[in-house]
């Protein structure tokens, strides 16, 4: 009898974006091998850049009917979305690879705490992805391919891409359109797989974003796409992740602001952009383009940061999508220095039906 193994959320998005080149040069579920040289050294054993482990755990009790050599289907929700051939079954150290890849052990990190709640043994081999999901967001769904062409075809030099798991607010808008002062296209690529619970969800994200683009945008210079891989908050390194993702759907620069991909206070406000002088541009294959931390200045009446307004912290509004969120919440409406008001009001009435339902 064919062999299964189930897959989570997580493993099901990791498996299609290998599938579509998304990972490249990843080519499956890593091998032990592979592993440990990404958790231990930000590189697979080969010795391309590579900074989270993308794995296969399975169950201890699973993982009995596996042996090395075997050739499984790979099963989500009774269905079948593609097969792995395997090269190890191996149980990995988890806390050395939340230790490594996250910077803490700490269980309250939403990263850290994914990571051992999964199953406790990991399988790795090469995969080939035999059905796509069901797009949440058929128009904005893309292979690295069909966004290579489009970008083509737009006669882009040069395109930007933005990662983001919020909704767009001005400091996001001001960095996008700092970087597009120079680059010829923008390719917004909201996160929209698996996020902690207290995230905005996609759908409601997805809305505030086409409101954006279509009223404060020009339309030939930006695309906007889903990413659909699962969040892992793992600072740093999940920067590096995101830019040579990026990369292979044909981005040949990156943002990076502050605390990307971070949570809590489990990261310095530039970790995510050092990390990148590990390496150099050509090894990476993308350029990270840095910002600082953006703010609203009274007295320059704009967006600035401390590297191009004089004023004091008095006269800076500090933004961020968590505030946003917490303010959402409490019922309180973010200003205008905030979020623009189309925004705001597309995340109000978001809120009210994700409480109604
Ligand atoms: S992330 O987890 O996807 O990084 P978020 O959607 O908030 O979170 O951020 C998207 C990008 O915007 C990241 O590169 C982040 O560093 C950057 N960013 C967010 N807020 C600011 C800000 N106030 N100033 C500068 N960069 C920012």
């Amino acid at each position: 009898m064919t062999k299964e193994i189930l897959l989570d959320a997580i493993a099901l998005s990791d498996l299609e974006l290998i599938g579509i080149g998304g990972y490249d040069p990843i080519k499956g579920f890593l091998n032990e091998e592979d592993y440990k040289s990404v958790v231990e050294n930000i590189r697979l054993a080969d010795g391309s850049i590579w900074s989270i482990p993308i794995t296969l755990p399975v169950s201890q009790k699973d993982a009995a009917s596996l042996s090395v050599g075997d050739e499984a289907n790979l099963i989500f929700g009774g269905e079948k979305y593609g097969e792995i051939k395997i090269e190890s079954i191996f149980v990995p150290n988890k806390l050395n690879e939340a230790e490594k890849v996250y910077g803490t052990a700490d269980l309250q990190h939403p990263g850290v705490k994914k990571l051992f709640e999964r199953p406790e043994i990991y399988v790795g081999g090469a995969v080939t992805l035999t059905k796509r999901q069901q797009p949440k967001f058929e128009q904005y769904t893309f292979t690295p391919e069909e966004t290579k062409a489009i970008f083509k075809a737009n006669g882009w030099n040069t395109v930007v891409g933005f990662q983001t798991r919020n909704p767009v607010h001005r400091a996001h808008e001001y960095i996008q359109k700092a970087a597009l002062e120079t680059i010829d296209g923008l390719f917004l690529n909201p996160l929209v797989g698996e996020t902690k619970s207290d995230d905005v969800s996609a759908a409601i994200r997805m809305e505030s974003y086409e409101v954006l683009l279509e009223k404060y945008y020009p339309k030939h210079r930006v695309q906007l796409g889903i990413f659909p891989a699962a969040m892992r908050y793992a600072g740093p390194r999940e920067a590096i992740f995101h830019a040579l993702v990026r990369k292979n759907y044909g981005c040949t620069h990156f943002i990076v602001g502050r605390d990307h991909a971070g949570v809590g206070d489990y990261y310095g406000t530039y970790d995510a952009q050092l990390i990148f002088d590990q390496f150099t541009i050509e090894e990476l294959g993308i350029t990270p383009l840095k910002f600082e931390h953006s703010f609203y200045c009274k007295a320059c009446e704009g967006m600035a940061t401390t590297k191009t307004c004089p004023h004091g912290k008095e006269d800076h509004i500090i933004l961020s999508g968590t505030k946003v969120r917490e303010m959402l919440r409490a019922g309180i409406t973010p200003p205008p220095t905030f979020s623009r008001k189309e925004v705001v009001e597309i995340l109000i009435n978001g809120m009210k039906e994700e409480v109604e339902v």
